[in-house]
């Protein structure tokens, strides 16, 4: 599995997906990691740096804030969004840093371990990277969201079953109990996973569904339909949720599990 969006993708990403899904996730995150001022934190998969720009903020001028991602476009659009703030970019995949040892009091990550294709790795690399007692907390999907099953299924009927597959993996993420699991495996003390759900608030189908499809991986696929395939994925989604309707809104449930331990 996959994210990596180029041409338009980051700047799609951070003007729609980042306030309607990311920025409130991000608040939720960095709430659970207690930051205190002047303390040492990589974000890491920090995409369009939307948890990293928020830390910097509690960590202060005295704090030291670094942004991680393999991803060159969206650390392009992290670094124009950061303007005069005090962070550094890297980019790097999360195991070939070479950063050195003991320098983070605390690593964040929102939304990126799931796609880390070697996670024992991933989280060997944390211990490194920490200082003894430093602390971890990142955050997955809890699975999918009443949204998401919704339009993995019209993709499925109106591009086709692999592109389908290809959105679903973006929700493919380990259960708690089973990254709980990964995290003790490698060393970790005090781990514990959290769930979190908010109620999200997007525009209707008709107008939210071309927007996030567009922010991600298989925005290709969608705009490649004719129109009349696309308006039909659309009514489909908004068949589905007819439930979640609150006037001019789509109003629904979705959660992610928020995973803490410390070295
Ligand atoms: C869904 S985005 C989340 C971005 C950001 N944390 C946020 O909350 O908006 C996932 C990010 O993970 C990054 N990523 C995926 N695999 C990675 C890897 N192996 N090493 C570093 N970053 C990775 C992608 O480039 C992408 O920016």
């Amino acid at each position: 599995m996959t994210f990596q969006l180029a041409g338009n993708g980051p700047k799609i990403y951070e003007e729609v997906m980042v306030p309607l899904w990311f920025g409130r996730w991000a608040e939720a995150l960095v709430e659970q990691a207690s930051l205190g001022t002047s303390e040492r934190v990589l974000d890491v998969a920090c995409g369009t740096g939307v948890t990293t720009r928020l830390v910097k903020s509690k960590v202060g001028p005295s704090g030291k804030v670094d942004g991680l991602d393999i991803n060159a476009p969206m650390l392009a659009k992290a670094k124009d969004l950061a303007g005069d703030l005090d962070i550094h970019w890297i980019e790097s995949d999360v195991c070939g840093s070479g950063l050195p040892s003991e320098s983070y009091d605390v690593i964040l990550s929102q939304h990126g371990y799931h796609y880390f294709p070697e996670k024992p790795k991933a989280l060997n690399e944390f211990l490194r990277l920490l200082v003894p007692g430093g602390r971890l907390a990142f955050s997955i999907w809890d699975g999918h969201s009443p949204y998401t099953e919704a339009l993995c299924a019209a993709v499925a009927h109106h591009i086709s079953p692999e592109i389908a597959e290809k959105q679903r993996s973006q929700r493919q993420t380990p259960s708690a109990e089973e990254v709980k699991q990964q995290v003790g495996n490698q060393g970790f003390s005090d781990v514990a996973v959290q769930r979190q759900e908010l109620m999200i608030d997007v525009p209707l189908a008709p107008k939210f569904v071309p927007m996030h499809l567009a922010s991600m991986p298989i925005a290709g696929a969608f705009l490649a339909l004719e129109e009349d395939a696309q308006n039909a994925l659309v009514q489909e989604v908004e068949e589905e949720l007819d439930e979640f309707v609150v006037g001019d809104r789509l109003v629904y449930p979705d959660a992610v599990n928020v995973v803490k331990g410390r070295k």
